[in-house]
């Protein structure tokens, strides 16, 4: 079968990077780059698993092979574990703000996964204060405004789950962390594992923003369950969401977002192109959808790369574009204020390349 491209001029590259883009769905430790992974070893005296990659090529190349999520995962819980003191934890966010900075990313919501550091022996204090710290200083430097959201890791048991939220409250009472999400092997950790989780956020923190990795590799089911028994009001990947019509109609309802993730897609072998993604379904049937680089170290790109391929793939042009960013507006979780901020600069910029760019 032979794939349609469209292309992504020099021009249609500048408007992308300039369009005002919020990111909500990466996990800040899918965004440690093999250079910085291998420089906190030696700071850290970790000994890497003899399996593990040796060099930065090696690790390109393993990224290019993951046979599934699962298989992804495997590599990176390992990758992680060069993570130690609250200065790699800040290294490692700042490194990222810089990065969605550069690539004209106003406004990010990140994950983490504080079990994946505890079960190390790594302290919760650690991991938040170095992360929270790069929050407010790419805040003062880039002038991005970013929030952090606390991910479960699914394959643990939710009594875990219940453990780390009695630890992480006293940072969502002081709007440290401001969201809760849920990661990790999909399809063997449904939703309904986790209600007592969410139960406990939503009654304690009523407004603390709730969201679930539904749909990747789960069936829609696995959406459906996350919108009717954790109550989350946005899904991460969400992609199978196409499977059901009812679903649909339900999504657009209610204007819930999707965060879609399509170079992830690709290299966990969800879809085999971005093309195959429902990313038109969506868009027609009124879904709000963002999009994202998930864990962008290992899967070739940051968010703007992951514009230009869904340029290359379904030849948007502004008034889709523009459409695209306000939805990513809308579903974001900051003030009204920074959403009208946002919303102003999406109107500039699309003035400006409306003139500019024909489709
Ligand atoms: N953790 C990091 N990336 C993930 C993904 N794409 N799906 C589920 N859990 C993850
Ligand atoms: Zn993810």
């Amino acid at each position: 079968m032979t794939i349609t491209k469209y292309e992504c001029d020099d021009c249609m590259k500048d408007f992308l990077k300039q369009l005002p883009k919020c990111e909500h769905h990466v996990h800040l430790e899918g965004t440690l780059e093999p250079n910085l992974l291998f420089k906190l070893a030696k700071r850290n005296h970790i000994t890497l698993p003899s399996n593990f990659p040796k060099t930065e090529e090696e690790c390109r190349e393993r990224y290019n092979n993951f046979a599934d999520l699962q298989d992804f995962l495997d590599h990176y819980y390992i990758g992680m574990s060069v993570l130690i003191k609250e200065q790699d934890f800040y290294d490692l966010a700042m490194s990222y703000f810089k990065k969605a900075h550069d690539d004209g990313c106003l406004h990010s919501e990140v994950f983490f996964d504080p079990q994946g550091h505890l079960e190390r022996s790594i302290e919760l204090k650690t991991v938040v204060s170095g992360f929270h710290k790069a929050c407010i200083d790419a805040n003062k430097k880039f002038g991005t405004t970013n929030k952090l959201i606390m991910c479960l890791l699914r394959h643990l048991p939710s009594s875990d789950g219940l453990k780390v939220i009695q630890d992480s409250k006293k940072y969502y009472q002081n709007n440290i962390i401001h969201g809760l999400g849920l990661d990790s092997s999909e399809k063997p950790f449904p939703p309904r594992l986790f209600e007592n989780c969410y139960n406990l956020i939503h009654k304690e923190f009523p407004n603390v923003g709730l969201t679930a990795h539904a749909g990747e590799e789960g069936n829609y089911k696995y959406v459906e369950d996350s919108l009717n028994l954790l109550k989350v009001t946005r899904i991460d990947h969400g992609v199978n969401s196409k499977q059901s019509k009812k679903l649909m109609e339900r999504l657009a309802k209610d204007q819930t977002l999707l965060t879609i993730c399509p170079l992830s897609n690709v290299k966990l072998q969800v879809v085999k192109d971005v093309s195959e993604l429902p990313i038109s379904l969506f868009f027609n049937k009124n879904i709000p959808f963002s999009i994202n680089s998930d864990d962008p170290a290992y899967f070739g790109g940051y968010i703007l790369e992951n514009y230009i391929a869904v340029h290359e793939s379904f030849g948007f042009g502004v008034k889709e574009w523009k459409q695209i960013s306000l939805n990513g507006i809308n579903g974001s979780w900051c003030s009204e204020d920074r959403k009208k901020e946002l919303r102003n600069k999406v109107d500039e910029v699309c003035e400006k390349f409306g003139k500019l760019i024909s489709i």
